[in-house]
Order: C-alpha cells, then sequence, then structure tokens
C-alpha cells in the first residue's frame, strides 16, 4: 500500500525523499508527491500521477528546495489515481500538508461536519479529510499542530501513519501511526521517516519502530520525541538494521522478480542456516524449545494468512499434519477475523506474513491473542508489526522482496515450515531419528537441486513464448502439489493478467473440466510418487479433449512425459519436498509471459506489496 518518506536535517529534503520514494514504489505506483517547506518559509506541495519517474520530470522546473519535506507514493482506497488525489494534501489554508497510508473508516461523517463548518475539498480521499480535520482544531483551539494532531487522531477510526508539515514551524515534522507501519530513522542532526526500512539503510542503521497509538515529535533543534496519543512520554528501543543495499536492488537483473527467483538457492541456504546443523542430524528452533509446552501438546494449530502466504500455509498444514498428527486449519486471516472461531487456551494460530504488515493477518493475531491462543509469527520483515504481535516465531531470512509478486518468500516460507513441522515431530517422538535424518539430508540438498531448476530458465522462457496469447489457464495438482498449482496460477494472474485458476487435478471432473478445448494449457505438476496413476488419469482426460498439457515430472519420468505436449524436468526428492522445486518453473513461466506480453512485472497493476489496508 501507500509508501511514506520523510526527512529533516541539513540536507536537500528532496532528492533524499524521491531516492525513499522509489525504495518504496514497490508498496504503490498510482500516483506520487512531495512537500518542502524553503528558505523563504513557504510550503510546497507537488504531485503527478503515474510513476515516480513522472513526478521527478514534474519536479523539473519547479521549487523544491528546503531542508525539510515528506513525500508519498500512492495506492489508491479512496478516489482513482489523479493528481488531485495525490498525496500531501494541503488543508484549506495551505500552511499544512499531510501524507498519510491507511484508511480513515468514518472520513464521511467526519467530511460531513467540516463541510458544514465551512471547509472544502478538492480531493476524493479520506485523507484529506483527517488535514482538514487537523486544521479545524489548530484554528478552534488555537493550538500548536500536536495538540491539533492529537485531538484529530482521537476522532479518528481506522489505520494510518500519518506525517505532517507546518508552514508556520519549519523546524518540526509531526508522524503517528495506528496500524499502518512507520519507522525513523536517526541520523546525525537529521531524521527520516518511511512505511519501511529500505529508504533509510543509506542513511543510517538505526531505526525506531513507532508503535500504535503512539506520535513522533521530530524538532531540527530539540530531537525526537515519542507520546502516546494521550500525551505520555515513552522511551523506545533503538533497533540496529542489518539490511544490506545490494538487497534492495536488482544486481544486473531486468526485474527484481527474476533477480529473486534466482536468489531461491542462497535464500533457502540461509533460511536453513543455524537451523540444521551441517551434518543433517539436529533441525532446533529456539521458539520451540522456549515455548515447547504451548507447541508440543497444543490441541490444535490453525494457520492464517492471505495470498501466497496462505498457500505456504496450506503446505505447512499437510506437513504439520503428516509429520507431527497435530490437526491444522488453515484460514484465510480477512475470513478469520470476522468470523466467530472456536479457539482459546491449547490452540495455537501460525500467522505467515512476507511484510509482517498485512491488515488481515494482523488483525486475526490480535482476536486469535484475545481468545487465549498462543500465536508463532512465521515473518520475513525483520521489526514488523506481526513480528513484534506475535507471543513468539521463526524469520524466514530470505532479505527484502521488492517484486510485488512473491518467490523467494513463499519458497522460505515452505522452508520455515519443513523445518518447524520436523523439530516439532522429533520433540513429539512421531518421527524416528533415521526418518528425521533422511529428511533433513533431501531438505539440504534443495538449494542444490533449485539451482538445477534454474538452469532451465531459457528452455521455460522459449516454451511462455507459446502462450502469450493464452487467455486462460489451469493449474492441477494433487496433495503436497495442489498449493503449488494455486499459487502458479496466482503468479499468472498477478503479473500477465490472465485469467488462470488452481484445482486439486481429481476435482476436474466436477465441473472445470468443461472448460477445457484445444485453446486451454492445463499446467499439471505430476510428480507425485504416490499417486502417480491417478495424476496420469487426469492428464489422460485432458488430452482426450484436445487440452494442451505442460507438466511438471521427476526427471526420467518416461509415461507422463510421453503422453503431455511439453515437459519440465525436476530433480528427484522426497515427496514433501517438490512444492519447493516445482513452485521454481511456475514462477519463471509467469514470468516471462508477463514480459512477452509486455507487462510491468515488478509492479503490476492495481496490486501493492504491503496491503495495510483491510
Ligand atoms: C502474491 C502476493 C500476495 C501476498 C499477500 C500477503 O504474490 O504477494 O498474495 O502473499 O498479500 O502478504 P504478506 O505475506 O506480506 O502478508
Amino acid at each position: 500500500m501507500c509508501g511514506i518518506v520523510g526527512y529533516i536535517g541539513m540536507q536537500e529534503a528532496c532528492p533524499i525523499l524521491i531516492k525513499g520514494l522509489r525504495r518504496l514504489e514497490y508498496r504503490g505506483y498510482d500516483s506520487a508527491g512531495v512537500s518542502m517547506i524553503n528558505e523563504k518559509g513557504e510550503l510546497n506541495v507537488f504531485k503527478a500521477k503515474g510513476k515516480v519517474d513522472d513526478l521527478e520530470a514534474f519536479l523539473s522546473d519547479k521549487d523544491i528546495s528546503g531542508t525539510i519535506g515528506i513525500a508519498h507514493t500512492r495506492w489508491a482506497t479512496h478516489g482513482i489515481p489523479c493528481r488531485e488525489n495525490a498525496h500531501p494534501h494541503f488543508s484549506s489554508s495551505g500552511t499544512l500538508s499531510l501524507i498519510h497510508n491507511g484508511i480513515i473508516e468514518n472520513y464521511a461523517t467526519l467530511k460531513e461536519r467540516l463541510i458544514e463548518k465551512g471547509f472544502t475539498f478538492v480531493s476524493d480521499t479520506d485523507t484529506e479529510v483527517l488535514v482538514q480535520l487537523i486544521e479545524y482544531y489548530k484554528l478552534e483551539y488555537k493550538s500548536d499542530l500536536l495538540s491539533a494532531v492529537q485531538r484529530a487522531l482521537a476522532q479518528v477510526i481506522g489505520a494510518y501513519a500519518i506525517a505532517v508539515l507546518d508552514k508556520n514551524n519549519p523546524d518540526e515534522i509531526i508522524a503517528a501511526r495506528k496500524a499502518s507501519p512507520l519507522a525513523i530513522g536517526l541520523g546525525e542532526g537529521e531524521y527520516f521517516l518511511a512505511s519501511d526500512a529500505t529508504p533509510l539503510v543509506e542513511y543510517t542503521h538505526k531505526v525506531i519502530y513507532l508503535d500504535d497509538d503512539e506520535i513522533a515529535v521530530i524538532n531540527r533543534n530539540s530531537g525526537l520525541q515519542i507520546i502516546t496519543l494521550q500525551g505520555q512520554a515513552v522511551n523506545h528501543e533503538v533497533s540496529e538494521i542489518n539490511l544490506d543495499l545490494g538487497a534492495i536492488e536488482k544486481g544486473g537483473y531486468e526485474h527484481f522478480m527474476l533477480k529473486e527467483i534466482f536468489e531461491q538457492p542462497d535464500c533457502l541456504v540461509n533460511c536453513m542456516r543455524g537451523r540444521i546443523n551441517p551434518e543433517g542430524t539436529i533441525v532446533r528452533f529456539s521458539s520451540v524449545i522456549d515455548n515447547a509446552e504451548q507447541l508440543l501438546n497444543a490441541r490444535r494449530y490453525i494457520i492464517v494468512a492471505c495470498g501466497t502466504s496462505w498457500h505456504a500455509g496450506l503446505i505447512g498444514k499437510t506437513l504439520i499434519e503428516n509429520f507431527c498428527r497435530i490437526p491444522v486449519e488453515v484460514a484465510y486471516a480477512s475470513e478469520f477475523r470476522y468470523s466467530n472461531p472456536v479457539i482459546g487456551n491449547g490452540d495455537v494460530v501460525i500467522a505467515i506474513s512476507q511484510s509482517g504488515e498485512t491488515a488481515d493477518t494482523l488483525a486475526a493475531i490480535e482476536l486469535a491473542r484475545s481468545r487465549g491462543a498462543f500465536v508463532y509469527g512465521i515473518v520475513n520483515s525483520v521489526g514488523s508489526s506481526i513480528a513484534r504481535n506475535t507471543q513468539t516465531g521463526s524469520y524466514i531470512h530470505v532479505g527484502p522482496e521488492i517484486g510485488v509478486a512473491s518467490t523467494k518468500a513463499f519458497t522460505g516460507q515452505v522452508t520455515v515450515l519443513t523445518m518447524l513441522a520436523l523439530c516439532i515431530a522429533k520433540e513429539r517422538n512421531t518421527i524416528t531419528q533415521a526418518e528425521l535424518e533422511e529428511a533433513l539430508g533431501e531438505l539440504l540438498a534443495i538449494p542444490g537441486k533449485m539451482a538445477e531448476v534454474l538452469s532451465q530458465n531459457d528452455a521455460i522462457a522459449s516454451l511462455s513464448r507459446t502462450f502469450t496469447y493464452a487467455q486462460n489457464f489451469i493449474y492441477l495438482g494433487r496433495g503436497y502439489n495442489y498449493p503449488v498449482a494455486l499459487e502458479g496460477a496466482l503468479k499468472l494472474k498477478e503479473i500477465s493478467y490472465i485469467h488462470a485458476e488452481g484445482y486439486p487435478a481429481a476435482e476436474m471432473k466436477h465441473g472445470p473440466i468443461a472448460l477445457v478445448d484445444a485453446e486451454m494449457p492445463v499446467v499439471v505438476v505430476a510428480t507425485n510418487k504416490l499417486l502417480y496413476d491417478k495424476v496420469l488419469s487426469n492428464i489422460q482426460e485432458i488430452k482426450a479433449r484436445q487440452g494442451k498439457v505442460i507438466a511438471i515430472v521427476v526427471k526420467g519420468d518416461d509415461t507422463i512425459s510421453k503422453l503431455v505436449d511439453y515437459v519440465i524436468e525436476l530433480p528427484e526428492t522426497a515427496e514433501f519436498l517438490y512444492p519447493l522445486l516445482a513452485s521454481v518453473p511456475l514462477q519463471l513461466l509467469a514470468y516471462h509471459i508477463a514480459v512477452c506480453k509486455g507487462k510491468n512485472v515488478d509492479q503490476p497493476r492495481n496490486l501493492a506489496k504491503s496491503v495495510t489496508v483491510e
């Protein structure tokens, strides 16, 4: 969702803000804007529809001077993408400018009240209501900006990370958060603000993450002060960010998504490091050791997540049930949060999230905790809200994921779930040491095998050209491979805008097979040892209806391979590890089809990387 950047210090703000917006452009890219206070004390706001490049072009002949400023890249919630709706928003008098990430749910009521008081609006956004409300309190109570922000936020229902500038106080930025992330970078005599740490790393490694209902007053002379909405001072720990600048740049690849697909073998090595010993005899998680009572004796596990992370959760269910013999449910976080789940003491909720900021997953965690469940987070983004709001958990350690379509985070999540299932199973004695060692040996070999799969990139690229003009796709899989089919379909939809559906292969005959004709490409993940003959029959049914089958098979397969139109081979591994290998060619297939279609792979239309609103 929207990205926020801010700067106050001795340097010119605008170049820092623009660079920050580029780092955050993966969060929102339908419009962007900046606001600075210049030496003359003028508060300027410049905005443009489109990408940060469009904004930069627009700025070329403007007065962009000033050592204090805020900036925003937008993902539309209220109002279409256009210059008027872009942030920052001015207050009516032009003395305040404000940026916002989140949703003000009661904006319509507040707007009505403000209109009655004579305020006028130039945009359709909920954000403009907030800046006008702050102005109203400032005028009404003849107060300073901080008190006006406190009064306004007390009226707001919803989620926000905001930053405000006041023309009358060119030495201060006020920022606040509730349910939308906000990080403050601490430099030497300068401060930075951002929705996540990526814009901060080139300036500082010292960061404070604001908590909900907190306000930061960042003053050029008196420094940083953090208070609650009610005005009580808060002492915050300073976190150290260990983010390598190279990890957030493309490093010679055409797109972040391709870079991230190719990083996967290294990511999985990082993910396993320190958890599995090199001999492959032990798998350990301190989170399991420290919380053995809750995790080993759980009545039930419930996995909550959204999108790709939900698909990883489906694989997690099969892993935990097979290895640990604990029942597992998997819920969409967005459904779970508004259900009335039968959940409480004795239940463990596993929340999975790449960004660690997904609003629905955060709300699901809150509900689960309020009912007494123990919550375990599987997160990529270090220090994120989900990481901080769960009782324990594991990072996946795959590094920043910038491409909007999730790739390396998915395989990282599946790897953590696999290790976690094996660790819990061993502690519960539901697997033997010999079984554990066999499984760990196979898992340790996965990065090497993944690299073999990646070496087929050119062949997959040329296969993709055949399907550039397909209107629909079906993806099929069974058992561990069913979520892989769902994930393959999601990847294709997201970046190529081709309609795609994933099904458990045997479900075809209950309806979807009616869709199959000579125009229908069907991708079948056919690596199952146990259900090989069943999957073979499913493929025969599609071939009998002239469907074009692309099969993902195990190297050496000579039955399915002969029957289908196109084959992608995977190295042999254990049944439960095929999702890690099979998802790679599906990522590449989606990537190359989208590239052939000329789509913006890293920033697909309508999507945002971090879904911080409902
Ligand atoms: C798909 C994708 C989304 C996310 C979903 C959850 O490629 O990226 O479906 O998986 O929005 O996001 P996180 O994992 O950040 O909670």
